[in-house]
């Protein structure tokens, strides 16, 4: 295969794997590598029933085009991995004719697509629409209500410093204190107007999450609730904004805490490297993941409200904007990364983000050899 195709096979999304007539693997992608727990080197001439167990779905169907030379689908099929662990794929397998034979069936090609990886690219596709969306409606309000709004602060000024009476002046600076309160939540909003701001450094994402805990630990509603800690050291430098993450960890474990009750309240940070769902990196290439992981024990989060989260000034709470998931998700979304929420009846509440390895970290510590 020519160096040049390679690349292009390999940067797709799905597993692509060539079988030559007599059921043997002829090449295949970085992505069915990574589907089969293999390396390229390891399985080229290697018979397909060797690879995958004789009877499975894909292995049926690539022997039956080599047979009939009609093409076949099959969605949803459970593959369970050499490395463990299933993973739900479609597979669709196409018979191949050598041109050079005078058309002769000469193998077939199987495209296997990893619905995780398609569900997450779906999610960031979603996730960015979105918040174009809340870019327009924040660019909106902060025209026509930022401004009105410095007018109101004015003469509630200007007429605090007229009244003639104590109650005429706390009036005025009534109206004044929830005109910045106003101001303030427009500012806020602002963040999804914006656009691309991120300022990456190489950042060590334990660290960030060190200084969020010790910061949620010098406040009232930490007392008597745990937080622990479950890092993987191998885990590397970032390249990330470190101040836009360190705002959306603390959104998180501060929703954690307020969740959990003290006395029994447990919240659990947890990190790890993951092939398992690749992003986009920010080079268009296919690279593993961090993931990061806020869990508690806390009352959970009905499926009614579950679906409305994320939507700006959603909130539960007396005193809460509904800013800090919605304001988290657009960080997030800007590091190429996902954010979802997980709330199973009974079990608490697990926040998960997925963020993507920077390519030369990648090489230098993650990638399989292939
Ligand atoms: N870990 C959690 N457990 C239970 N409910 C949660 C959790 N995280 C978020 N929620 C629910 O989601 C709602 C929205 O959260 P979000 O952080 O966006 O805003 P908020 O916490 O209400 O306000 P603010 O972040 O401004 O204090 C919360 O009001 C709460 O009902
Ligand atoms: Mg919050």
């Amino acid at each position: 295969m020519s160096r040049e195709l390679k690349s292009v096979l390999d940067a797709v999304h799905d597993g692509i794997l060539l079988m030559d007539r007599g059921g043997y693997v002829e090449d295949l992608n970085a992505e069915a590598c990574r589907i089969f727990g293999t390396s390229a080197g390891n399985i080229r001439g290697v018979s397909m029933d060797r690879l995958i167990d004789p009877g499975r779905a894909i292995v049926s169907l690539a022997h039956r085009v080599v047979e009939t030379g009609q093409p076949y689908v099959q969605d949803e099929v459970v593959f369970e991995r050499r490395t463990g662990g299933n993973v739900t794929i479609d597979i669709s397998v196409s018979p191949m004719f050598d041109p050079e034979l005078s058309g002769q069936l000469d193998g077939a090609v199987v495209m296997i697509r990893d619905r995780t990886i398609t569900q997450s690219l779906r999610e960031i596709v979603n996730q960015q629409e979105q918040l174009v969306s809340y870019g327009l409606i924040a660019a909106g309000i902060a025209h026509e209500v930022k401004n009105p709004l410095g007018g109101i602060r004015g003469a509630a000024e200007l007429l605090g410093g007229w009244s003639v009476d104590d109650r005429g002046s706390r009036a005025a600076s009534l109206i004044v204190d929830e005109v910045d309160r106003i101001t303030a939540l427009v500012e806020e909003l602002m963040v999804f107007a914006r656009g691309d701001e991120l300022s990456r450094t190489s950042v060590n994402l334990h660290q960030i999450l060190d200084s969020v805990i010790e910061l949620c630990r010098l406040d009232p509603i930490a007392g008597g609730i745990s937080i622990g800690r479950v890092y993987d050291p191998s885990i590397p430098e970032i390249s990330a904004d470190a101040d836009r993450l360190r705002q959306v960890f603390l959104n998180l474990l501060r929703n954690a805490l307020q969740a959990t009750s003290a006395g029994h309240g447990r919240v659990e940070i947890e990190t790890r490297m993951t092939l398992e769902q690749r992003l986009s990196s920010r080079d268009q290439t296919s690279v593993p993941t961090v993931q990061i992981v806020i869990r508690d024990n806390g009352g959970g989060i009905s499926p009614e409200l579950l679906a409305r989260l994320a939507t700006p000034f959603v909130t539960t709470k007396e005193k809460g904007t509904g800013l800090g998931l919605a304001v988290s998700r657009h960080w997030v979304t800007l590091h190429r990364g996902t954010l979802s929420i997980d709330s199973p009846p009974g079990e608490g509440t697990s926040v998960r983000i997925n963020l993507p390895l920077e390519a030369e970290k990648v090489r230098a510590s993650a990638r399989p050899q292939s």
